[in-house]
């Protein structure tokens, strides 16, 4: 269902070998096989660049840790997305191993971004294991990584571009990824900021309403999670029309808001075992999607104790706040609004015309119903 607005698929490297079709399992391996080809191409140069054997150690380890064993969801995306976009096309091997490249890209970024956010959040567990920052620095007898963790966050951001400039320089949209990467990065900072600004005073909830809740999880999680993979599929496919890009944009914005909501109710209903982390939000005073609905669906006895007990690093007051939620009905509040979520963006995917819906329909399947 490709449109005339759309390159032409000629547009992309035709004249290459392509490759078999491959299970989801087989997809997911070629995506895993080419992440120590890149870390060794971040690792390569150092040598050349005067670092001393144990910086080289350092970062191999950081990268190592931050950047592998996440869901790798994201960084699926973009191979996922230009197989819908090119319409029964086979891909070549080059176009999929570019493809995991930039996916590869998007993970980096995403270690960049939770280094960060787990020393300003105070986080204690990642993926199953202590936060970077808590874990052991591996050249000191004793203590931790600590506030290292900041400078290893923008090595993190800095490897992105290296790797872009290895594989894309002579590529005609180098710029445009260049662009989306710069772009997505300060969007995805604001929304940060938003993050950390929205509880000026412990028990003030003024500000805990979902307009600001919404503005928050565009810019901290949508723009990177969801539209930032499916825009890197497009530029690959030599998609140049500003339309495609808003339609993807108006839907892929709403998905990643619905994607942060499910983060919240888990942050407070999931287990730690299952989503490798403890959730925080509460103890952290943050505008969450759980409090928003606590204050619209509460009575005023139940605001006054959430007033109370809300924003304080204590199991007891987090107990309580976690009885309120209960009382209140939260979990079927989610469920309700997760069903909602779903069929408002299912109507929104069919009326889409200008791109394969298949594009957003995979992606959705994705997250819906998601415990981790
Ligand atoms: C996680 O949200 C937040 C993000 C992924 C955005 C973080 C962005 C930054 C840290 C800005 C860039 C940083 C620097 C140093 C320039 P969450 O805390 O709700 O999710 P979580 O439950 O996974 O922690
Ligand atoms: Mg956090």
């Amino acid at each position: 269902m490709i449109s005339e607005h759309l390159a032409p698929t000629s547009e992309l490297n035709m004249n290459q070998t392509s490759a078999p079709i491959k299970t989801a399992k087989e997809e997911l391996a070629d995506f895993v096989e080419i992440f120590p080809i890149l870390t060794n191409e971040i690792l390569k140069e150092l040598p050349g660049m005067d670092m001393p054997p144990q910086t080289i150690a350092w970062v191999e380890k950081m990268i190592n840790v931050n950047v592998s064993g996440g869901k790798m969801n994201r960084g699926l995306t973009v191979l996922h997305s230009l197989q819908l976009l090119v319409e029964g096309r086979q891909l070549s091997r080059s176009e999929i191993f570019l493809a995991n490249v930039l996916g590869w890209c998007v993970e980096w970024l995403q270690a960049f971004f939770l280094v960060a956010d787990d020393i300003m959040d105070q986080s204690i567990t990642r993926r199953g294991q202590p936060c970077w920052y808590r874990q052991a620095n591996p050249i000191s007898n004793n203590g931790t990584i600590g506030s290292i963790a900041i400078n290893d966050s923008f090595i993190l951001e800095s490897c992105i571009y290296i790797l872009i400039k290895k594989y894309f320089r002579n590529e005609p949209y180098y710029a445009d990824i260049l662009d989306i990467f710069h772009e997505t990065s300060y969007q995805t900072e604001l929304g940060q900021l938003l993050d950390l600004t929205t509880q000026p005073n412990r028990g003030d909830f003024s500000l805990f309403t979902l307009n600001t809740y919404r503005r928050i999880v565009k810019y901290k999680t949508a723009y990177y999670s969801f539209y930032l993979p499916v825009a890197l599929a497009m530029l690959m496919a030599g998609i140049t029309s500003t339309p495609a890009f808003s339609t993807a944009k108006d839907i892929l914005l709403p998905m990643g808001e619905f994607f942060q909501v499910q983060d919240d109710f888990l942050d407070c209903y999931g287990s730690p075992a299952v989503i490798g982390k403890i959730g925080r939000d509460i103890e952290e005073n943050k505008c969450s999607w759980m409090i928003c609905q606590a204050i619209l669906n509460g009575t005023p006895e139940q605001i006054n104790l959430l007033k109370k007990h809300y924003g304080l690093d204590n199991p007891t007051d987090v107990e309580l706040v976690k009885k309120i939620y209960g009382e209140i009905g939260l979990k079927k509040i989610f469920k309700d609004y997760e069903d909602e979520s779903y069929a408002f963006l299912i109507s929104k995917i069919k009326s889409v015309r200008i791109m394969p819906q298949e594009v957003f329909i995979k992606l959705l399947s994705k997250i819906y119903k998601r415990d981790l």
